[in-house]
């Protein structure tokens, strides 16, 4: 087992945390749904697409800095909402919290969160968005928004994939269950932070009953009359539902599998990635989660039309091997690694990252128009 000195690449971080945490945190963090095809197709989709760096391009120095929904980054790779993350390590998102904003970039916190919006505020500052799942009970939705924008969340991620729990089925063997010590701290002054001891998994049943699973474009408008922060659509897959979420008011859209959690089946997100840009035809911006473990699928993402991305489980991971400055090392990886692969591909800023800089399966022999 590496220890985080040696770490050369995040995916390293996985082991490490598998060797730390008892198998129920571990198998929760990194199950896919069902047959995991999805989860094993986020990575090798990845693998399929292909560079066609330029050279000799003056490349001594390089720009990493971006602007989401106004707000400026030192990156365009920002941290994904993952539940409960005390269950990896004490300082759970505090740590995130504080190692996200070291790195200058956007930290999502879930709903499930195992610290409040106002624990994580209290960290220092930084900008952060809100990971928003939609209760049964909206007087809680509308109370937790508010919440969420007195602790200055910039903005709400909206997740639009989950009106049931995906099958998980390490979940369901282990009947997973929040550890008794850790609540979802969002919702223990509601008497919603614990998830009951059941037969199944404790998640699954939780959003069985408190997950309003009659959610629908309406209430992205509803929404919008509770709050003034922008809303990103977290989970969407189709060009279809693109066109939706821009006449409903979406200020982004998240193209997400929720990490191959929920639908198995559904393609890699990066495969997904090229139909929902084309369709937002850039009046909204466009962001990836789900495989993302290399600079260089940063920027595959980014030439396919990204504006950005996020990560999941190599924050739970790095997290759990070494805290907060685990999520450190794990950011600055993915930084540097993204750096040489702009700098070997001939760009000096994300503006210079063009689709022409990849090649995909689905695109035409482009060798002899050129020439
Ligand atoms: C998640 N994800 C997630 N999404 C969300 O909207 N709310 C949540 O509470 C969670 N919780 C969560 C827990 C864990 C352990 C994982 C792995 C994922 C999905 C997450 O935001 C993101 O879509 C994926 O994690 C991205 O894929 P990768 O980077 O994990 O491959």
């Amino acid at each position: 087992m590496p220890s985080t000195m040696e770490i050369t690449n995040v995916t390293e971080f996985e082991e490490i945390a598998k060797e730390k945490l008892p198998k129920m945190i571990y198998d929760y963090y990194a199950s896919g749904a069902e047959d995991q095809w999805s989860l094993k197709e986020n990575r090798n989709a990845f693998s399929r697409i292909l560079f066609r760096p330029r050279i000799l391009v003056d490349v001594s120095e390089i720009d990493l800095t971006t602007t989401v929904l106004g707000f400026k980054i030192s990156m365009p790779i920002m941290v994904a909402p993952t539940a409960m993350q005390k269950m990896a390590h004490p300082e759970g998102e505090y740590a995130t919290a504080r190692a996200s904003a070291a790195a200058g970039t956007i930290m999502t916190l879930s709903s499930w969160a195992t610290s409040s919006v106002e624990e994580v505020a209290s960290t220092g500052p930084g900008i952060r968005f809100f990971q928003l799942y939609v209760y049964k009970d909206r007087n809680i939705v509308i109370q937790l928004v508010r919440r969420a924008e007195r602790a200055g969340f910039k903005a709400i991620a909206l997740t639009v994939d989950t009106p049931l729990l995906g099958r998980r089925e390490a979940d369901i063997k282990n009947r997973f269950t929040l550890p008794s010590h850790l609540t979802l701290k969002n919702f223990e002054s509601l008497n919603l932070g614990n998830l009951d001891k059941t037969n199944d998994s404790g998640l699954a049943a939780y959003v069985a009953g408190q997950v309003d699973r009659s959610l629908n474009w309406k209430d992205v408008k509803w929404l919008q009359t509770i709050t003034s922060l922008p809303i990103l659509v977290k989970g969407v897959l189709t060009a279809e539902d693109t066109r939706i979420a821009i006449q409903s008011g979406a200020a982004g859209i998240i193209v997400s599998n929720h990490g191959a959690r929920q639908l198995d089946y559904v393609p890699a997100t990066i495969m997904a990635l090229e139909e929902v840009v084309k369709a937002a035809q850039g009046r909204l911006p466009v962001f990836l989660d789900g495989g993302v473990r290399r600079g260089t699928d940063v920027f595959k993402a980014l030439a396919l039309g990204a504006s950005g991305v996020f990560i999941g489980r190599p924050v739970v991971f790095s997290l759990a091997a070494d805290g907060e400055a685990g999520v450190r090392k794990a950011l600055e990886i993915l930084r540097d690694e993204f750096e040489l692969t702009m700098a070997l591909s001939g760009c000096r800023s994300l503006k210079e990252i063009t689709r022409d800089h990849v090649m995909t399966e689905w695109d035409r022999p482009r060798v002899s128009p050129r020439l």
